[in-house]
Formats: C-alpha cells, structure tokens, sequence
C-alpha cells in the first residue's frame, strides 16, 4: 500500500484473500493477484480468454481454489439474479481451461464449474470434465472436490456420462411449487427440472446432489415443505437455504431490471428470523456454516457475507 494524496490511500491489490479475478470488474488488473490462491476465470466479452493469458503469467503455486466458468450466458433469468447477462455469448476453450490445469495439480484441492452463469448452456461440458477426470487420475498430488453449480434445466440436453466425476452438483431449485418455481425462475419449465433431478438420481446414487434455495419474497412460504419435498421425492444429500441480497448487482442483470419494475425481491430480517428459527425446529441439529463431511474449506458458500444455513 502506498499513500496517494492526503488521506487518500490507493491499494495496489484490492483481492486481500489472495484471489485472482473479479467479475464486477474483469479487466482491472487490482484484482489480478500476483500469487492467488483463489481463481476466478470466466470468458470477458469479445475476448473470452483475456483471463486465462492473464492469470498464466502469475505465479499459480499456491492455488487452492479454481472457479471456472466455460461460458457467460444462461438459459435463464431468475429474478434476483445479479449476473449482468446480456454479453455476447463467448467461451473459453477446453485447451485454456487444461492450460490452468497444468500449472496448479500440484496445490489445488477444489474446482467448481460455473460459479457465475450457467455451466450447462456449454455444449461439449464433458469435454471439460473429461480433462479433470484424466488429471485427477494421473497428475493432482491430492484428489481435488469438484463440483458444479446449476439451473440443471439442461441435464438432458448434455452428454452427462462424466458426471460421476464431480463430489457435488449444486442445483439452485427455488420452490417445489410449480407457480412460484417458474415465477422466480423465469424461462424454466417445472417438470423438466423435476424429471432432470430424478434421471440424475438414478443414474448416479453416490454423486452428492445439493440443492441451494434462495429464499425471496416470493417463495419465503415454501421452505417447511420445500426441505421434505428435496430429501423425500427427489432424493437430494444436502439443502440450503440462504437469504437473497439485493445490495449490488451488475448493470443490466435481472435484479436490476425487478428493481426498476418495483418487483419486491428482498424479504425481511423478521421473515429471516421466522426462517431461520423454522428450520431450527425441523432439524435441530443444522450448523450455520458447515456442509457434513467436507470441512469449513469446503463448503458451497460463496460469499462469507451471506446468511446461511446449511442443512
Ligand atoms: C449466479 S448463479 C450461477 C450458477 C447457476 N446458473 C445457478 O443458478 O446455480 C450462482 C448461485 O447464485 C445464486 N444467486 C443469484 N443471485 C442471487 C442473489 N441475489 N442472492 C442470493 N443468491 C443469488 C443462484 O441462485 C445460484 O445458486
Ligand atoms: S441465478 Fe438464474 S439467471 Fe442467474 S445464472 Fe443462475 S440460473 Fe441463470
């Protein structure tokens, strides 16, 4: 840090955890740790791999973390998404994708794919996965946790014979209702979620299905019936709940676009309360932070700012 002006100070690097880039600002080379232990790569509008050259000219050894996302699209327009999704549809090949793969086998011990938008709007998505698979099985020092996180609206428009692959599939599903399900998830068709879920299920009984609820105003009634619902019929491991915010977003994302229209989104800290306490008394033994089995490190948080409760 140097001082910059008179009370003013300037930061080199914003990212204080070591991360390596930002989506609210991708091509800011603040956010461009020299020596990150977080990634975050998705394609940039117009040059999808301007990260991924970027990132490779650090020094990636000591990744533990890499985020990636194939494209920067979605199927979808859930309406408190925070995403700006209107960019140019772009996509990082999966030859970049195993150029990060070469330089950080050594450390890393998380990958989750899509962590922004919508891994599943990627065509050739086990092409990728088939590149984990083949350095998992021949180059990472320590078995890595991969996930993805999902609309799963496309499951069965892909190729998902990989998919034993990942530890984790978060599916975001945000009602058991049909009216508000597609209410908050705008474009989505109810059944066709439901029927993903279910073939996934069978398909493969060890893979850990997690589902991530946002509870909003339009769906803060369903959680009691939601969390049997997931584990009863549909037969998910792990549910969480977590509380929408609403406090920033990117411009021209479905958020901004509710708040324009004076969509009430965000709920209450008094229906959080009745939220939180409900699902106290249905699973006494919940733990705010803690995902069973896979330690605090590797938890499907995103933000340690955000209301969790995880199941
Ligand atoms: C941006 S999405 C990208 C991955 C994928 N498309 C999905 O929906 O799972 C990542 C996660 O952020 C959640 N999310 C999006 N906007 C949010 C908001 N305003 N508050 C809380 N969670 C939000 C989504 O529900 C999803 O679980
Ligand atoms: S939150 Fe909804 S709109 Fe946003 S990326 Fe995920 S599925 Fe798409």
């Amino acid at each position: 840090m140097k001082t910059f002006k008179k009370n003013r100070i300037q930061q080199e690097i914003i990212c204080n955890e070591d991360h390596f880039g930002y989506l609210g600002d991708p091509k800011n080379e603040k956010f461009f740790h020299p020596q990150p232990k977080l990634l975050n790569i998705f394609p940039t509008d117009g040059d999808p791999e301007f990260l991924v050259r970027e990132v490779l000219k650090k020094n990636l050894s000591k990744v533990l973390k890499f985020r990636f996302d194939p494209v920067n699209v979605c199927n979808l327009g859930c309406v408190f998404c925070t995403t700006d999704l209107q960019g140019r549809h772009s996509q990082i090949s999966t030859h970049y994708f195993e150029e990060i793969l070469k330089k950080i086998y050594k450390t890393c011990i998380r990958i989750s794919l899509g962590c922004h938008f919508e891994p599943l709007m990627t065509k050739n998505i086990h092409e990728y996965l088939e590149i984990i698979g083949k350095y998992k099985k021949n180059y990472f020092v320590k078995q890595p946790i991969v996930t993805m996180v999902t609309n799963g609206l496309l499951l069965n428009k892909r190729n998902t014979d990989l998919f034993g692959i990942l530890n984790w599939i978060q599916i975001s599903v945000h009602s058991h209702k049909k009216e508000n399900f597609e209410k908050i998830e705008k474009k989505a068709n109810f059944e066709t979620l439901v029927s993903n879920v279910k073939f996934l299920r069978k398909k493969f009984k060890n893979l850990n299905i997690h589902f991530e609820f946002v509870a909003n105003e339009k769906n803060k009634n369903d959680v009691e019936e939601f969390i049997p619902w997931a584990f009863n019929e549909l037969g998910v491991d792990s549910v969480n709940i977590r509380r929408v915010f609403t406090n920033s977003y990117a411009p021209r994302s479905y958020l901004e676009q509710s708040i324009k229209i004076n969509d009430k989104i965000e709920i209450s800290d008094g229906d959080w309360e009745k939220i939180e306490n409900l699902i106290i008394k249905i699973w006494p033994h919940s733990n705010k932070n803690f995902t069973p089995g896979f330690g605090l490190d590797h938890t499907l948080k995103k933000s340690p700012m955000t209301n969790v409760i995880e199941i």
